[in-house]
């Protein structure tokens, strides 16, 4: 396939950012030399406008716009549809697209049902259409960094993972009426861990989840639901139905997760209350090591033998050391990125995230985050819906692979993907 024909769909923050470029995920897109934009579509018929007059304008490209999402994935001139929009409608895009023969890039999110995640694998197994959730927190160079750091054993045997969500979304959410935002509305009507995959990307990679290993069960709880109401009366007035409301959503959902090989996860959703800065609370603990994202802190023992007690009395903490690991362990394809002089969104895994997907689709490759991981990652937003409406009762996590997991070797391809 010479150029990957792609129809978008979702024209907001995330998907163009009012023709920002850098920022929405169509112009790294348009930016490629290997891609060619077809078709734009969003709900909003004023986003389509903007949008198609913006290639006309800065790229002199005559780019269709439609308001109906079914005309993107019936469009025969299209080879694939990349899905950018609100949370609950990645699922029946992502179904429909395959359906009509055409290739699947859908953004994150968590899933509302077991049943979408059932049909995500059913659709995809059925069709054979190519599919990858765009999990760009996979291709962050520290993560790759660690992943292939535990890869060669240096951490030792992994026993524990966290991660999360951390970064503070009061005003989007807030103002979700007024900015049309689906945060809002989701926040209004459910309890859970509503964004899992950034961490848990990474995360089911380090501990081969879906091939050899799998998560077997969890559970969540929620905090109380304050911050809206109080940055609300603040922001809104005192008065304001926004300020009185009730959200469901609790502040600080907290998830454990226990995996078939013995190893725990714990994912953090920190959303709606004050905080610095975004985190992602990532940290992976081996026998051997660790890697702490917030501090940015390695500790690989047989490298340091001098330091294998860590006395915080005597030794300074170490932090901002993960950098002296990357002339060794950072992957080639950050390496070359470097020099490339590219530039994409949230430090570049926008664009590593996208030519991943190009090139799985053009050259027909194993997806590096397939549909068994969607689901998988996916359906913790819904069993997490379920334990905290229960107290935080024990839930099942399903197996999407039909006990394929037993079978499969670790996905070694997914370090050489890009
Ligand atoms: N990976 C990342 O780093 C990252 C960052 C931000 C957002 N996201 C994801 O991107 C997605 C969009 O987020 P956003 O911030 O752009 O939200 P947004 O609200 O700004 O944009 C969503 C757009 O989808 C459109 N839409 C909704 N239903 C539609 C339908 N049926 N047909 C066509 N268009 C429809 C809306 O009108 C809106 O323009 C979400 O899934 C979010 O989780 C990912």
């Amino acid at each position: 396939m010479d150029k990957l024909r792609i129809g978008v769909v979702g024209l907001g923050q995330r998907g163009y950012a009012s023709g920002a470029e850098y920022c929405g995920l169509i112009h790294v897109l348009n930016d490629m030399d290997s891609v060619e934009i077809i078709s734009v579509c969003d709900e909003l018929p004023d986003r389509v406008e903007s949008a198609v007059k913006f290639f006309k304008d800065k790229h002199n490209l005559t780019i269709k716009g439609t308001t109906d999402y079914k005309e993107v994935v019936n469009d025969p001139d299209i080879d694939a549809v990349c899905i950018f929009c609100s949370w609950e409608m990645h699922v029946p895009i992502a179904l429909a697209a395959m359906r009509a023969g055409k290739a699947v890039g859908m953004e994150v999110g968590g899933a509302y049902s077991l049943h979408d995640c059932y049909e995500l694998v059913r659709v995809q197994e059925e069709t054979g259409a190519p599919f990858m959730m765009l999990e760009n927190a996979c291709y962050d160079r520290n993560e790759m960094t660690v992943m292939n750091m535990v890869r060669q054993g240096l951490f030792g045997e992994i026993v524990h993972c966290s991660g999360g969500y951390g970064h503070d979304l009061r005003a989007e959410i807030s103002l979700g009426d007024e900015m049309p935002h689906y945060r809002l509305r989701n926040y209004r009507t459910r309890n859970c861990e509503n964004y899992p995959t950034h961490q848990l990307g990474p995360i089911c990679k380090i501990l081969n989840i879906n091939r050899g290993n799998r998560m077997v069960a969890l559970s969540s709880f929620a905090s109380k639901a304050r911050g809206l109401n109080d940055y609300n009366a603040r922001i809104l007035g005192k008065d304001h139905p926004r300020a009185k409301e009730h959200f469901a959503q609790g502040d600080i959902v907290t998830t454990n997760i226990r995996c078939a090989g013995g190893e725990t996860i714990t994912l953090v959703l920190d959303t709606t209350l004050p905080r610095p800065y975004f985190s992602t609370y990532y940290n992976v603990r081996g026998t051997r090591g660790m890697f702490s994202a917030d501090t940015k802190s390695v500790v690989v023992e047989d490298k340091m033998p001098d330091k294998v007690e860590l006395d915080w009395e005597e030794h300074e903490p170490i932090k901002d050391n993960v950098k002296d690991y990357y002339d060794e362990y950072l992957p080639d394809i950050w390496k070359e990125y470097d020099k490339s002089g590219i530039k994409a969104g949230h430090g570049g895994i926008d664009w590593h995230v996208l030519n991943a997907f190009v090139d799985m689709v053009r050259f027909n490759k194993p997806s590096p985050v397939d549909v068994y991981d969607a689901a998988a990652w996916m359906c913790v937003t819904t069993l997490s819906e379920a334990s905290v409406s229960m107290g935080g009762a024990v839930v099942e996590v399903p197996d999407f692979t039909g006990g394929k997991w037993v079978k499969v070797e670790p996905q070694e391809e997914w370090k050489y993907s890009l």
